[in-house]
């Protein structure tokens, strides 16, 4: 019986018009152009402004337009998975608002949420799905409104994050191509590092909590990113290894973009030159689950059919991994 593996065959964006420059952020907080992009490689990030809106508001616009540029029949969509780190909301789940909203009615979904590493998890989740040939359609949207737990007043966290989402299409391929292998990691001892302290279960929302501002995203900025340095590098280079890659083999590396000096450094462990590694951080910031999709779309006219990928993130948790990927279209519009 011919192997099915899962293939990427389509995808789609969203960005909300808002362009938050570096520049305004010099008027909030102690800050500067020069700090921001010197240490995070970011210009300007998207902010969904309109009051009412959330992440199911991205899911939508990025899954809309996939569905636009494909001519693709919503209905023949299996699986709709949102993957996300702000949902819209506790307990009823943003994936069937968006599979009912793109007109994916015969479809089931939920929400993925694993972080930075949401999408990344997503893909390994969708290629079972195919892989078992039991779904033909899987839809795959990235999506963070990261401005809804940012904190304005804290220069920490609110040069990084933006808002955005990115949608992919997976369906079966007899060719070999989409996704070879994984090597996928967490470890829960990271948690204390990037959190949102308040509004899960441990800590639900009281007065006390909004009076202590706890219900914003904190991190330690500097731990982050000493394990986001190693641990990303060391999947990439494992899943090189186990698959006898060299750099020579590999045509795009497209990591998670929270910091573009992590990233960097990902490429400098497995030597691989900067005109092969995907970048949008100047003009996105970090979107936590919609970085992987919204490089994709943005490369989307320079990928060929057969490219080597790897993929790469690392996010609160801890939770990080690297993926091997063969792309399996060229772009014709
Ligand atoms: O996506 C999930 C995973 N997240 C990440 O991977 C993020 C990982 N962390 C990072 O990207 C970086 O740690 C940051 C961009 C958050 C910070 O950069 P850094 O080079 O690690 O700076 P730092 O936290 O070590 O701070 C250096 C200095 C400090 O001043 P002192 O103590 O040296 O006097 C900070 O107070 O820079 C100061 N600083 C700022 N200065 C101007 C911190 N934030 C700012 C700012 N503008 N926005």
């Amino acid at each position: 019986m011919t192997k099915i593996t899962a293939a990427i065959t389509a995808v789609g964006k969203y960005v909300p018009e808002f362009i938050l420059t570096n520049e305004m952020l010099e008027s909030m907080v102690e800050t500067n152009d020069e700090w921001i992009t010197s240490r995070t490689g970011i210009k300007e990030r998207r902010i969904l402004k309109e009051t009412g809106r959330g992440t199911s508001f991205l899911a939508i616009k990025a899954a809309e337009d996939l569905i636009h540029k494909t001519k693709l029949d919503p209905k023949e969509i299996e699986l709709v998975i949102v993957a996300t780190a702000t949902p819209d909301m506790q307990a009823a789940s943003t994936s069937a608002f968006v599979a009912t909203k793109i007109g994916a009615t015969e479809a089931f979904s939920f929400d993925l949420e694993s972080a930075c590493s949401s999408f990344l998890y997503g893909m390994s989740v969708v290629a079972r799905y195919i892989e078992s040939g039991k779904y033909k359609k899987v839809l795959l949207i990235g999506a963070d409104m990261n401005s809804s737990m940012i904190d304005y007043t804290d220069r920490a966290t609110c040069i990084i994050f933006g808002d955005g989402a990115g949608a992919v299409l997976f369906e079966p391929n007899t060719e070999g191509l989409g996704l070879q292998d994984e090597y996928l990691r967490s470890d829960g001892n990271g948690r204390e590092f990037l959190k949102v302290a308040a509004g899960g279960s441990i800590l639900p929302a009281s007065e006390d909590t909004v009076k202590n501002r706890l219900h914003y995203a904190r991190q330690d900025g500097r731990t982050v990113f000493k394990f986001a340095v190693s641990k990303m590098a060391d999947v990439t280079e494992k899943i090189l290894e186990r698959n006898n890659l060299t750099k020579a083999d590999v045509s795009w590396l497209a990591a998670h973009q929270a910091n573009k000096r992590i990233v960097e450094a990902t490429a400098k462990r497995i030597e691989l030159d900067m005109s092969k590694v995907m970048m949008n951080i100047h003009k996105y910031g970090n979107t936590t689950s919609a970085t992987l999709p919204l490089l994709l779309e943005d490369y989307e006219n320079q990928l060929r059919k057969g490219d080597t990928i790897i993929f790469a993130a690392f996010g609160g948790g801890f939770t990080w991994g690297a993926i091997y990927f063969k792309w399996a279209y060229n772009q014709t519009n």
